[in-house]
């Protein structure tokens, strides 16, 4: 029998510090997250130097934790992978530096992981038979991206956001409408009271270019909305606005989605990122696929927000793809998707 190949992944590009260790990049033997949410939410977003403060103070904790629960020890660990990009660079700085000691005292490979790649790779843990090509949305808390997966860390990108990433919109308008921080599963929760169908929000799209998104109208049309509503001196109806805002942004993405899958005859389409778990968004983007006679995979809730153990299996594949990164790899926060 071969060799079981295990590694261990870091994340720390936003506000979640996260270790996990991955066997044979698709099973998860601990998958450990210390959010600050909480730290946060006073504050109504992610404050850059609070977030790289708190993954200093966290990060070797939850690693010993994610070890621990895995009952591996660092001498077992095949290779370290952690996000470098892209996120806030600060943030960023804590996993790496931690991964790039780890993996020198250790004199282990270390790889470098794209975030938007781990938060792809998040479908192969549940879903073993899924295996390239196939077609992902990625929706997350700074991304959309419509992506063609050719292979195992190969990707060919066919839409982008113009503005605002469909998580971002999601949180200014929570904030808007009084839910506070962070937005998307209070709006997903709300929503569930209101109806979808009491106001209409624009439905961007952009000529020449239909796979690319914008959402910068539709929250500028709510905050007109309950600008228009408080000079009449009218209430507005939460439940409404949000289910109303939710309805607008998911046919955009649902459409969009499925044009593309169509037109590149994709058989398969993955749902990634934060936004991934919304559950209108699941519930159409299921509905669409069946009609259609495509196969529709989405992670759980916990392997749509940020994780490390999306960033372990992501790391897995570049491992045996032969990806290894030097002691001079650094935080990269715009790193594009692809590129190394
Ligand atoms: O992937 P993620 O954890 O972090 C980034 O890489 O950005 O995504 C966070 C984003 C936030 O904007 C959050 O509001 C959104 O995902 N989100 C949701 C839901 N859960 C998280 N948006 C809509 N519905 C949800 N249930
Ligand atoms: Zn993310």
């Amino acid at each position: 029998m071969e060799k079981d190949i295990l590694i261990l992944g870091i994340e720390s590009s936003c506000d979640e510090t996260a270790a996990a260790v991955i066997k044979n990049g698709r099973t998860v033997l601990s998958n450990v997250i210390s959010s600050q949410i909480d730290l946060h939410t006073l504050y109504g977003g992610v404050v850059p130097e609070i977030a790289s403060r708190k993954h200093v103070e966290r990060i070797n904790q939850v690693i010993e934790g994610a070890l621990k629960e895995a009952q591996v020890t660092l001498e077992e660990i095949d290779a370290i992978g952690v996000t470098y990009g892209p996120g806030l660079v600060g943030a960023l700085l804590v996993g790496v530096a931690e991964a790039k000691a780890i993996a020198f005292a250790l004199n282990k490979p270390l790889v470098g992981v794209h975030h938007i790649e781990g938060h792809i790779a998040a479908n192969f843990i549940e879903h073993k038979e899924l295996e390239p090509p196939f077609f992902s949305l990625v929706v997350s808390g700074g991304h959309t991206h419509l992506v063609k997966v050719t292979d195992y860390g190969e990707f060919e990108i066919i839409g982008r956001t113009r503005d605002d990433a469909a998580g971002e919109a999601f949180d200014k308008v929570a904030r808007a409408i009084g839910l506070g921080y962070p937005g998307g599963p209070k709006i997903d929760k709300v929503s569930k009271e209101g109806n979808p169908h009491a106001i209409e929000f624009p439905r961007a799209s952009i000529t020449d270019a239909p796979f690319d998104f914008s959402f910068s109208g539709v929250k500028s049309s709510v905050l007109n909305y309950l600008n228009g509503q408080k000079m009449k001196g009218e209430e507005f109806n939460q439940a409404d606005v949000a289910a109303s805002f939710q309805k607008a942004v998911v046919d955009v993405l649902v459409d969009h989605t499925m044009l593309a899958a169509k037109e590149y005859q994709m058989k398969s389409i993955a749902i990634a990122g934060g936004v991934a778990s919304n559950s209108s968004l699941r519930k159409a983007m299921k509905e669409a696929c069946d009609k259609a006679g495509i196969t529709l995979y989405y992670p759980s809730p916990i392997y749509c927000t940020d994780n490390a153990a999306m960033i372990g299996v992501a790391a897995y594949y570049e491992y045996l793809k032969g990806t290894r990164s030097g002691w001079d790899l650094n935080a990269v926060p715009n790193l594009k998707l692809g590129e190394r």
